[in-house]
């Protein structure tokens, strides 16, 4: 909040709802190739458990953990139950996990050698005999988009991609591929095995609740959508920041960098969320559709617009809360002249009727002062200083922020009069804050999307050609960065707001990005007791 701003209490009250009755997923064995790895153990199984114990799935539904690395079951099981343990989605209690545990299974082998799938047709054979999945299979590749083509090439020699008795899907984590060619490549090589309505290409920001009601948000109120456009809108500035560093990924990230990281799917997801027309209905296809209209929209830039309007930064050594934190250089895995970007900033400019003229400014990074993942859309002044003779302070244009972290919110920015006989205003939030109002935690990304794919919804997934239209954005931004070595890394210190060159993005423009370093803690306030 700026310090000429007051905050507006709207109450949150909570309020009673009949809950929704539950969904139910089918039964099914949920294959994971990748296993052993984070994903695994931190995201996947914690939400298929816990939709297990909401009863989303059936009792029934049973876990094949796929990875090279030789462990009975009971280590696999022991692993799993580490993960649990940390990850703050799926608190299991002991009967939940003495019921669970035995729907976990282990295969070794490695994944690109034939031999592996057909271990796997047998074990499934086995399994099924076994529990009542109703021959359903769930194949989720949590593994490096390398390794995507290998797999998809032993479901089908082992004659597993056949859907003879039940339902057979696969799901490819992002990164989908690491450019427009690998993309292609691999959509093609599914497309030979695949229908495209087994496919789900999965980008866990669209499980989060309030990525989701962007959509609600706009389409099902009159009151926003009528502004919505470049008639009112200034600007748009879209912001994933975190302040946790690269952790034990290295080896991948070092390969990744932000924009393909977050830029090629995440925060592009949130552009076309936010600059969409409304679809013709909310199904799959209506809803890709519009998608990828935006994603074609976007104004491809030329060598000497990248260089104008793309910033990337990389971090050094700095504090955060308090504590001295290595630069990225030093971090484990990390080459010491490494010129891999942990932060990229850039404007984006949408050609379509709606849009055309308004700057989308879009930031990531890591190691940044506070963890925020926000949009906000910035109205334009009013026509007129009305209030200009009169003894104010300026009142700032509307702002409407729809706050994915720390905390789901939406705030909206507007001026009011100071209570007394003088006409002299403020700068003043309206807020809503989904805990406070809904009185439950909304589920984890992963449960919404594990969950959908049970259920044969593919609307919060990525078709076909709406990743090869990211990566056709993408694309352009990689080879002009690979052409110009970046002289100045690291240009920006851990727990700062990311390097000056992305405030100047936006000051050239006359506009600003959201102050990294004030407090975003609004919601826990609204829970405050009154004193
Ligand atoms: C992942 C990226 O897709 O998203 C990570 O690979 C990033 O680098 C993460 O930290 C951010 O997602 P969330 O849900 O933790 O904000």
């Amino acid at each position: 909040m700026k310090a000429n701003e007051l905050p507006v209490v709207v109450e949150a009250k909570p309020v009673e709802f009949d809950s929704p009755p539950l969904p139910q997923g089918d039964s099914c064995v949920a294959v994971i190739f990748g296993a052993t790895g984070d994903l695994t153990r931190r995201k996947l199984v914690p939400a298929l458990f816990h939709l297990a114990c909401i009863g989303c799935t059936s009792n029934q539904f049973m876990v094949l953990g796929v990875a090279r690395n030789e462990l009975s079951q009971e280590v696999f099981r022991e692993q799993i139950r580490k993960g649990l343990t940390e990850s703050k989605d799926g608190k299991l209690s002991d009967a939940d996990w003495q019921r669970l545990a035995p729907r976990l299974h282990y295969l070794s082998g490695e994944l690109d050698d034939p031999g592996t799938y057909n271990k796997l047709r047998a074990r499934l054979a086995e399994l099924e005999a076994d529990g009542d999945t109703g021959s359903n299979r769930l194949f989720y590749f949590a593994t490096p988009p390398s390794l995507a083509p290998k797999i998809v090439d032993g479901l089908d020699a082992a004659g597993l991609a056949d859907e003879e008795k039940g339902w057979t899907r696969v799901v490819i984590e992002k990164p989908f591929g690491h450019d427009l060619a690998s993309a292609h490549a691999l959509n093609e090589k599914l497309a030979q095995v695949f229908d495209e309505d087994q496919i789900y290409r999965i980008d866990h920001y669209l499980g989060i609740n309030t990525v989701q009601n962007i959509l609600v948000f706009r389409f099902g109120n009159s009151l926003f959508e009528p502004v919505w456009n470049r008639n009112y809108v200034d600007y748009v500035e879209i912001t994933a920041a975190e302040s946790i560093g690269v952790g034990s990924r290295a080896g991948y990230y070092e390969q990744a960098g932000a924009l393909r990281d977050m830029v090629a799917n995440h925060l592009l997801q949130l552009v076309a969320l936010t600059a969409m027309e409304p679809p013709v209905a909310f199904d799959a296809n209506s809803v890709r559709e519009e998608k990828v209209q935006v994603w074609r929209s976007l104004q491809r830039m030329t060598f000497d617009e990248i260089a104008k309007r793309t910033v990337r930064g990389q971090y050094g050594s700095g504090a955060i809360d308090g504590e001295l934190v290595p630069g990225y250089r030093d971090e484990h895995g990390v080459s010491g002249g490494s010129l891999t970007e942990t932060f990229v900033a850039l404007e984006f400019q949408i050609e379509n009727w709606r849009w055309a003229g308004v700057p989308f400014y879009v930031r990531t990074g890591k190691r940044l002062a506070q963890p925020l993942t926000e949009i906000a859309v910035h109205l334009k002044r009013t026509p007129q200083a009305l209030f200009a003779r009169t003894p104010n302070e300026q009142i700032n244009p509307n702002v409407i922020s729809l706050r994915i972290k720390p905390d789901e919110e939406i705030t909206l920015a507007f001026g009011a009069k100071y209570p007394g006989s003088e006409m002299r205003t403020a700068n003043v939030h309206m807020e809503f804050c989904y805990r406070t109002a809904f009185n439950s935690p909304p589920p984890s990304a992963y449960e919404t999307l594990l969950l959908d794919i049970m259920r044969g919804d593919a609307t919060l997934f990525t078709r076909a050609d709406g990743v090869e239209a990211q990566w056709k954005v993408i694309n352009p931004i990689k080879d002009a960065w690979a052409e110009q070595r970046p002289k100045d890394l690291p240009n920006y210190a851990a727990g700062s707001a990311g390097p000056a060159m992305a405030d100047q993005l936006l000051a050239r423009n006359g506009h600003r990005w959201s102050d990294l370093t004030e407090g975003f803690d609004r919601c826990e306030k609204q829970n405050e007791p009154e004193q």
